[in-house]
């Protein structure tokens, strides 16, 4: 992908968000997830180059990340929800607003494929297997500055009680009881929640708490202790015994994984692939 094509379809999407705007402003929920897929963007980038990714490869990873939650507009203009459970799947739908809108009609076919694996795998609790070299590569770093993301995000809501005055935070949950036992046993033996399954936020934290061993590079893994995210999130439910078990199970995990050398969790495939337009190596 070269700068031109990456500025067409950044262009398309401001214009594509906008169309969602009411009397001229975007309403808070869709101005949330504008911000957030360029904040996810903007992490996914400092990722790759903690990573040492060539310049060549950025653009693709910008684009995919921006577009990373396009399904979100639509979602919430149909259903009144970012729930996926109450409505649809936001990833698959994401793929196919940029297939209807023939967004990406000027790629050639492996950066399509990669962008819309990318947009339609994102929210996967697996990723699944048999993707191409460059799609697992974007995928997995989109994937790692989404978690990214939405830690801070969930927890600002919280701590600033922006969620009383926007209960959509909360996907439908509701704020009050205890984790599900069956759920912290989980998460203390190194497995994750799916969100068909949560039912309450103290569900939903145990979600993230447990996003912690679906993360890809050593660099994310840096950044969760050094923005100290789940400590944030067990301090927030001190009262509830199954967050801070939790917690402390995964904590434990993230320093064990961080003491560990960074290449036994290094996720970049090493595989090249021609590039069709410069005729040359190009290592995602
Ligand atoms: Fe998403």
């Amino acid at each position: 992908m070269n700068d031109q094509q990456a500025k067409e379809i950044e262009d398309w999407y401001h214009v594509y968000v906008g169309r969602f705007q009411v009397n001229g402003t975007l309403p808070p929920m869709q101005l949330l997830k504008y911000d957030h897929s360029m904040r996810v963007a903007r992490e996914a980038m400092d990722l790759a180059r903690e990573l040492g990714w060539q310049a060549q490869n950025l653009h693709l990873l910008w684009i995919t990340s921006i577009l990373h939650d396009i399904g979100r507009f639509s979602q919430f203009a149909e259903y009144g929800t970012f729930s996926d459970r109450e409505s649809i799947n936001h990833a698959a739908r994401g793929a196919k607003v940029l297939l209807a809108e023939n967004t990406l009609k000027n790629l050639y076919e492996e950066d399509r494929q990669t962008i819309l694996d990318g947009v339609r795998y994102h929210n996967c609790k697996m990723i699944p297997s048999g993707l191409s070299c460059p799609s697992m590569n974007i995928l997995k770093l989109v994937r790692d500055a989404d978690k990214l993301d939405i830690f801070w995000v969930l927890l600002d809501a919280l701590q600033t009680e922006k969620v009383h005055e926007h209960p959509e935070y909360l996907l439908g949950l509701r704020a009050d009881g205890k984790a599900n036992p069956k759920h912290v046993r989980n998460v203390c033996q190194g497995k994750m929640i799916s969100t068909a399954e949560i039912e309450c936020l103290a569900d939903l934290l145990l979600l993230q708490i447990g996003w912690i061993f679906d993360i890809n590079h050593e660099a994310t893994m840096r950044h969760i202790r050094d923005r100290r995210f789940l400590e944030q999130i067990s301090a927030f439910r001190a009262e509830d015994e199954g967050i801070r078990c939790a917690v402390k199970a995964a904590v434990e995990y993230r320093d064990k994984k961080l003491a560990a050398h960074p290449d036994s969790m290094e996720g970049t495939c090493k595989a090249t692939r021609k590039s069709k337009r410069l005729g040359k190596e190009d290592a995602v």
